[in-house]
């Protein structure tokens, strides 16, 4: 491949790269130079800003800049803001209003707010919104990121300004703000290798063969996995390392092991069947199309409800049915039956990708005791390290996990596929090895929300007295479930903090060949909640009782307890807080009428209310805590197994 001189100049230094004239500025500035500050978050497209950097003044994306485009340009980068602990006032202003979660976001966010205000030294809050429309944020959302930009704008004009906030600042944010932190995809090793994935691309069939012979006579390619070269345990489950095996027998009608490689038959679009490496990430991506995979396609099942029945093709040889969950009191039919009012409505809720700007990605290498050492975003890496160990047949011991900074995870680096997927070449080929997903194999490949459709029929008496609650949830896991009380959890959210006098509840979750489902924030409650709360609604429209009054009406307190006989031992405050928003709840509902009335073809308006519980600790057998001892040197050390994934919790630790 030809290669040109490129001569510019990068954050005030002179600077050579000999290289591809169309080579991507963002592949030059992180795996050439060395500059990981500028941040990947989606496949060179321009969509995500997290790659913003200035040229001449300009806020540019550098994964839409050809190398050839900046010859004689000026390059300033997130490496170029700050000089040693100086740093620049937009970073500290990040820093001072707290608008610095996860920081996967945050370099190219400070870029695009630093070519504002060198442009424009008092930009408005519209203008600011205008700069930054391009960079999203996951994380922390835009208020404070929009009052830090206001904040350093005022500062750089030497104005007096003085942040709102606590004064605990997150000892973790420096490192974000000036593009220090290292994530997973900025680690760079000697003689690294980079990992490619076949992916299926049919959702179910039977493997008939696999040809890897093409893929070796691509240069660069050093090495073809599929589930042949495991030489350990070759398929986990979820619950797999789970200290309550009783719970995971329970929970667990059908055996839904998820294969690290698919060798037999593959269950969904996108599942993993054989692993390339290569000397680059052009040459293993490359090698890993040239894998031949020929199937006996099956006809496939998407839908739950259809999965459930008798004509599905079952995933597992247990059947298609992966958790059922039923909360029953009194006689809900009968209760139904006769009361005054009856709402009966379906809601579909969809499958959801978690989008954390970070892609997935993990390294592997040797370290100098022979240990492998795993580094990857991970929500357990304790039981990582024995699945990577079971897999290879290895000695935990041999085996070290290490969770780096995460550039966000709202549960989606519950699964355990991608660290496992770098231990296996990096232990068969004693070399370090990295895997970063592409977009489209994030969407393709990773967990999801489970999508439901649940049927809610809601009766109720002239006062607004609640009768019966009946409903009908079918939740789609995909084909390996990784999420084992989804069901339980979508029945107990799904009867809210109210008085029932009878409740019939069926939630089952199928096996099916749609994405494969796992934990997302809020673990099941908001698919529950929705369907309650709306058909509520709908219940207080027809009784025509105020939504608030309808729910102060049924609302339990401590000594009713759950639906589910959980007693609680001291008064919690709902009633309280129904209280207090009165006054502003019905101002709103006045000014929405006239906005109603002021509504277009072109203009929606909204309003809403809504309670909800949400119960923490899972099934019970997922715990977590922490130790804290001092050392020789009168240190305090703290020893826990929280991930950081933005949330600060090193910082709360540390308080
Ligand atoms: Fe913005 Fe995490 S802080 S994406």
């Amino acid at each position: 491949m030809s290669t040109n001189s490129i001569h510019f100049e990068l954050n005030g230094e002179q600077t050579y790269l000999e290289v591809h004239p169309g080579r991507n500025l963002l592949d030059a500035l992180r795996d050439d130079l060395g500059f990981t500050g500028t941040k990947k978050g989606c496949d060179n497209e321009g969509l995500c800003g997290t790659c913003t950097i200035i040229i001449n003044g300009k806020a540019r994306r550098a994964c839409r800049t050809s190398v050839s485009d900046i010859s004689g340009k000026r390059i300033t980068t997130i490496e170029g803001l700050s000089s040693g602990e100086q740093i620049h006032p937009i970073q500290q202003s990040f820093i001072d209003h707290g608008a610095v979660q996860c920081g996967f976001c945050t370099p190219g966010m400070i870029m695009s707010a630093k070519a504002l205000l060198d442009a424009n030294s008092n930009p408005t809050r519209n203008e600011i919104i205008q700069a930054i429309q391009g960079n999203y944020c996951r994380c922390t959302g835009y208020s404070k990121i929009i009052a830090a930009i206001l904040g350093a704008a005022a500062i750089m004009r030497g104005e007096d300004y003085f942040p709102v906030g606590g004064n605990f600042v997150r000892f973790d944010n420096v490192g974000k703000v000036t593009g220090k932190t290292i994530f997973a995809a900025d680690i760079s090793l000697p003689s690294m290798l980079h990992l490619s994935v076949v992916r299926s691309n049919f959702s179910f069939g039977k493997i008939i063969h696999i040809d890897t012979s093409s893929a070796f006579t691509i240069p660069g390619v050093r090495a073809v996995i599929t589930a042949d070269d495991i030489p350990g345990t070759k398929a986990f489950s979820d619950l797999w390392g789970s200290k309550n095996d009783q719970v995971s027998t329970e929970l667990h009608p059908t055996t839904a092991l998820e294969p690290v490689l698919a060798n037999d038959i593959i269950r969904m679009k996108g599942e993993p069947i054989a692993l390339v490496v290569g000397t680059d990430a052009e040459s293993a991506q490359i090698g890993a199309d040239a894998v031949q995979v020929s199937y006996d396609p099956i006809e496939p099942n998407f839908d739950p409800m259809h999965a459930l029945g008798n004509k599905a093709f079952p995933l597992h040889p247990g059947g298609n049915l992966y958790e059922h969950g039923e909360i029953q009191i009194g006689d809900a039919a009968k209760n139904f039956a006769s009361a005054d009012v009856k709402v009966d409505l379906n809601f579909l809720q969809a499958t959801q990708d978690h989008v954390t700007l970070e892609p997935d990605c993990a390294v592997a290498s040797i370290d100098d005791d022979g240990r492998l050492v795993v580094v990857g975003p991970s929500h357990q890496p304790h039981v990582r390290r024995l699945q990577i160990a079971h897999m290879l047949g290895i000695d935990p011991e041999n085996v070290r996990v290490i969770v780096p900074p995460m550039g966000g995870s709202f549960g989606g680096h519950h699964h355990f596929w991608p660290l496992l997927a770098v231990a296996l070449p990096a232990y068969l080929l004693s070399k370090p090895v990295r895997l970063v997903y592409s977009r489209q194999e994030v969407f393709e490949g990773t967990l999801k929300r489970h999508a439901f459709n649940i049927s809610c029929q809601i009766g109720a008496q002239k006062d607004g007295t609640l009768s019966a609650l009946q409903a009908q949830a079918f939740g789609n896991a995909g084909p390996y479930g990784g999420a084992p009380t989804i069901g339980a959890f979508v029945a107990l959210c799904g009867t809210g903090p109210y008085k029932w006098p009878a409740i019939d509840y069926v939630s089952r979750v199928a096996l099916t060949n749609w994405a494969n489902a796992g934990p997302y924030r809020g673990y099941g409650m908001p698919q529950g909640v929705l369907p309650l709360e709306c058909t509520l609604d709908e219940v207080a429209n027809q009784l025509e009782i105020d939504p608030l009054e309808m729910r102060y009406i049924n609302i339990i307190d401590h000594r009713d307890g759950t639906a589910t006989g959980q007693s609680f031992d001291e008064q919690f405050a709902i009633r309280e807080v129904l209280d207090a928003i009165r006054p502003k709840w019905l101002e709103m509902r006045q000014s929405t009428v006239d906005l109603r009335a002021r509504a277009s073809e072109h203009s929606l308006y909204g309003e809403g209310l809504a309670t909800n519980w949400y119960q923490y600790g899972k099934s019970g057998d997922l715990c977590t805590s922490a130790q804290a001892g001092l050392n020789k040197a009168g240190q305090i050390v703290i020893y826990y197994s929280a991930y950081t994934a933005g949330i600060g919790s090193d910082t709360v630790l540390t308080q």
